[in-house]
Order: C-alpha cells, then sequence, then structure tokens
C-alpha cells in the first residue's frame, strides 16, 4: 500500500511539532486571549476580536529540507500530497491524519505575461493565476482547510455571505464533506455564472435584499449561537490554506523573493493570508526579506486604500465603512472589509501601500491580461491596473520583480467581458468622480475592445473581411 510521502521525513516530524504546538489568538494584542485549536470559536469569545492561528516555534535546523519535501510530494497522487495546500501541511495547523476534505485545489500556473508587462511599463510581470482552482477562484485554497476543520469539530451546516466566488467554494466543499452549505449573497449583485456553480453544488441559495455588508452582519448574527459554522475568511482556518499560495509562489521562483507582491482588497482576507504566509517562511528560516505588498481597489469601493491615506495623517485611524460601495467588479465591491486590521499589519510589516484603480483601467488592464492568453475576472485585473500606476509615478521600478495574484477565472463575469468588447460596458451608477447622478452612468470605452464581426456565410465573404481586418490591423 502507498504512503504519503512525508511520514518518515525529517522536514515532517519537526513541523508536525509546530503544528501540534499550534493555538488561535487574538489579532488585538490588548485583548490577548488565546484558544485551543479545537475550541469551536470563529471570532474571538471574548472581544469580538478576529482570531489567528499562531504556530508552535519553528524547527531549528529541519526546516530547510521542506522545500525539498513540498516538490518531491507533486509526484505523488495520494489526496494529502496532490493537493497544492495540504501538501504544505508541516506549516498548516491540521495534519493529514485524518480525512481531508479537498478536490486537489492549488498547484496553480505562475505565468509570464509579456503583453501586460509591457502595458505596466515592466521589464517582466509574473501572474499568479489562483482562478485555476477546481471551483475557478482563489477561495479554494481557504476553503479546504475550513471546511475540513469544521468537519473535524462536528460541524452539520457552515455559511457564508459572498459576493459569489466563496459561495461557490463552500458549497463545492460543501457537497464533497456531505454536509450542509447556506449561502447569502446580495441579490441582482453577483455573476450568473458564480451563483450557477452554488446551485449545482446544492447549497441552500439565498439571496438578500442589501448588499454583501449587510449579508455579512446577518450572517455573524445567524452563526452566534454556534448552529451555523461561519466559513468567511474571518474565520482564521481559511487563512491557514490561503497562505500556501505564497509558500508555493515561492517554489515557482525557485525561493527568490519578489520585490513586489500585488493583490486585489476587497474583504482583505487574501492580503491578510498571503501576508501571513511571507512573515512565517522568513521566521522558518526559508527566505531572508519580505516582498512589498500592495492592496489594490476599485475606486468606488475602496475604504481600505482611504483608510491607508488617512493613517498618514492620523496613525489612529479606523476603517469607515462606505455605505454604498459601488464597482462593476462585484467581486470586490465591499464597503466594510473584516479582515482590514489584519491587511493593515501586512502593510505595516511590508512596507506596503494600497492605491485605487479607476473602473476604466480596471476594464482596459483585464482586456490586456485576456492579451496574454491567460484572462481574469474584473476584481483581478485591479492588479495590473495598480501596478501600470504604481510603475509611471515611479513607486516600482522598470527592473523590479512583480508578482500579481489574479483571484478569479475569466469565466466568472463573462457578461462584463461581452460589454467591454461590443461597447456596451458602463461605470455603476453614480460613481465616483462621474459627475453622474442616480439613473445616468458614464460609458467604459473600450481601448482594447476586439468586437465580434458579421460576415457572410460564404468563403469569399470570409477571405474579403480577414484581408481588410489584417491592413486594417497592420496600419494601426
Ligand atoms: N477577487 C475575487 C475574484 C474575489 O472573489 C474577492 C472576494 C476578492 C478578489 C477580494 O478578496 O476579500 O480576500 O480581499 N470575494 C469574496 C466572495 C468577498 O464572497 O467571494 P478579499
Amino acid at each position: 500500500m502507498s504512503r504519503a510521502i512525508d511520514q518518515s521525513g525529517q522536514g515532517a516530524v519537526a513541523g508536525a511539532a509546530a503544528a501540534a504546538a499550534a493555538e488561535l489568538r487574538c489579532v488585538d494584542a490588548s485583548c490577548g486571549a488565546h484558544y485551543a485549536l479545537d475550541e469551536r470559536v470563529v471570532v474571538c469569545a471574548r472581544c469580538g476580536g478576529l482570531l489567528e492561528v499562531e504556530l508552535g516555534p519553528p524547527p531549528a535546523a529541519a526546516a530547510a529540507s521542506l522545500p525539498e519535501l513540498w516538490a518531491r510530494r507533486r509526484t505523488s497522487d495520494l489526496p494529502a500530497d496532490a493537493s497544492g495546500v495540504w501538501r504544505f501541511r508541516e506549516m498548516l495547523p491540521i495534519g493529514a491524519q485524518q480525512p481531508l476534505v479537498t478536490l486537489r485545489e492549488g498547484n496553480t500556473p505562475l505565468y509570464e505575461a509579456p503583453r501586460a508587462a509591457i502595458y505596466c511599463g515592466l521589464d517582466e510581470l509574473w501572474l499568479k493565476h489562483q482562478g485555476a482552482n477546481p471551483t475557478g477562484s482563489f477561495k479554494d485554497t481557504g476553503m479546504t482547510a475550513a471546511v475540513t476543520h469544521a468537519v473535524r469539530l462536528g460541524s452539520r451546516a457552515l455559511a457564508c455571505a459572498s459576493t459569489g466566488n466563496t459561495a461557490a467554494s463552500l458549497a463545492a466543499y460543501a457537497a464533497r464533506a456531505g454536509v450542509r452549505a447556506v449561502i447569502l449573497v446580495p441579490r441582482g449583485q453577483v455573476s450568473s455564472a458564480k451563483l450557477g456553480q452554488s446551485m449545482d453544488y446544492g447549497a441552500a441559495v439565498l439571496e438578500l435584499e442589501g448588499n454583501f455588508d449587510a449579508a455579512m452582519r446577518v450572517v455573524r448574527e445567524l452563526a452566534e449561537d454556534g448552529s451555523l459554522y461561519l466559513v468567511n475568511s474571518l474565520n482564521p482556518m481559511r487563512v491557514e490554506g490561503q497562505k500556501t499560495v505564497s509558500f508555493e509562489t515561492m517554489e515557482q521562483r525557485g525561493w527568490r523573493v519578489p520585490d513586489h507582491v500585488v493583490v486585489p482588497g476587497g474583504n482583505l482576507g487574501n492580503i491578510s493570508a498571503l501576508g501571513k504566509g511571507f512573515i512565517e517562511l522568513r521566521r522558518w528560516g526559508l527566505i531572508d526579506r519580505l516582498p512589498r505588498f500592495t492592496v489594490v481597489q476599485a475606486e468606488g469601493a475602496a475604504p481600505f486604500a482611504h483608510l491607508l491615506a488617512e493613517r498618514a495623517r492620523n496613525p489612529a485611524a479606523t476603517i469607515e465603512p462606505i455605505a454604498e460601495p459601488r464597482t462593476l467588479a462585484t467581486a470586490i465591491r465591499i464597503g466594510a472589509p473584516v479582515s482590514w486590521q489584519r491587511g493593515l499589519r501586512v502593510l505595516a510589516e511590508t512596507n506596503g501601500m494600497a492605491l485605487t484603480v479607476t473602473e476604466q483601467e480596471i476594464a482596459d488592464a483585464k482586456a490586456m491580461i485576456g492579451r496574454d492568453g491567460i484572462g481574469c475576472e474584473p476584481a483581478s485585473a485591479t492588479t495590473v491596473a495598480g501596478i501600470r500606476r504604481l510603475v509611471a509615478d515611479g513607486r516600482i521600478r522598470k527592473s523590479e520583480s512583480v508578482v500579481a495574484v489574479l483571484t478569479g477565472h475569466l469565466l466568472k463575469d463573462t457578461d462584463y467581458t461581452a460589454k467591454y468588447h461590443t461597447g456596451q460596458l458602463k461605470e455603476p451608477e453614480g460613481a465616483p468622480g462621474s459627475g453622474h447622478g442616480p439613473g445616468e452612468s458614464r460609458p467604459i470605452s473600450g481601448a482594447f475592445a476586439n468586437p465580434p464581426a458579421r460576415v457572410p456565410a460564404t468563403r469569399d465573404g470570409i477571405l474579403e473581411y480577414l484581408k481588410r481586418s489584417s491592413s486594417e490591423s497592420r496600419s494601426r
């Protein structure tokens, strides 16, 4: 019988000790509460604050052998090895001795993107495509950990509020585990592809009047008595799974730390997780410096970018929620991000940045990512739009190494894409700087639009069209 490759590895033994000593700690240092991992808490029972996993002390010399062990597991077919999350289990708080709820998530590509690099003004740009996960978004790497943990705790019903991707991911992993998924989504504000996924995976899909932030408030209330287990990214186990993206990116770069890592910002789980991953790698002696992290938000849904600007004036400033966030990138239409304190800490530790980009910039950047044959959903394209700005204003140098995280697959929102290419995309009503009131919205111009052509159903007609369009594109 085959065995998981790690069983006898020196690194695995050392890592197991760190995992066994892991506990949950309140991120608010003035509270300082801590909990055993098997306690059924998602947020701090004392102060209501966020919790995070603290691994035990890093193993001494053995950590150096981990990269080789992790890479070797890729040749194994066992679920715990074949998952791009669980093959890094020495740095996770959950061992692989018991059943894992996995869909072979992770192991996503890190693509070089030459056209997008030129667009940004960089020598090189690398795109870590989390849209290549089983349900098409980065959520799966966290969800495998949260659902595995929930099942071990004995939960039979799992819940989340979502702009669509968390919902699809929870629905899939709950289906694998044979437990109930209850998802709360803002009605009319989720792409039909994402909603369709959740329906196919058999979740209870509840459409709420109100936006994502309202859904988040309600689901937290519902989870309070413990009858529903909450798996939004405030759940510390989600963060644990998602942090492996940092490990995998480093592995794919031959353990050379990039100068910059750029992520979109919504609820700020991603920045929290990737930052934690890099910070732990440094603590374990696997890297010797940290990349600078940047969070990019759509300008109509940018409470975190505003907070960062405000803190330059007032270091004690806290998040100012936006009552009606607006962006066509529906995945990040969020006005009250729950993980802002964690996000802030990552930026503080990595000398990080936050900025906003316009709807037009997001749309054009998305089309450019497409031109490299990669593609992504609108929220992911904030990264390339943001990098372009940062290069233009000198905050990223042309020769620096930059990794952008693409969070969702192109097919998550085909409506947006088709509208861009056919000149029908319009800014949300009342978007910042649009100068338009309710009921009016400014069109987005398709600078890189590539609309389908209508041609006669004849050989000559098609050849004629191709001749004409290739001479047109040469003369452009
Ligand atoms: N990109 C995509 C495609 C997303 O779906 C999300 C969040 C983000 C970026 C932002 O990530 O919240 O970790 O800062 N989507 C959540 C959802 C809110 O419900 O699917 P974050």
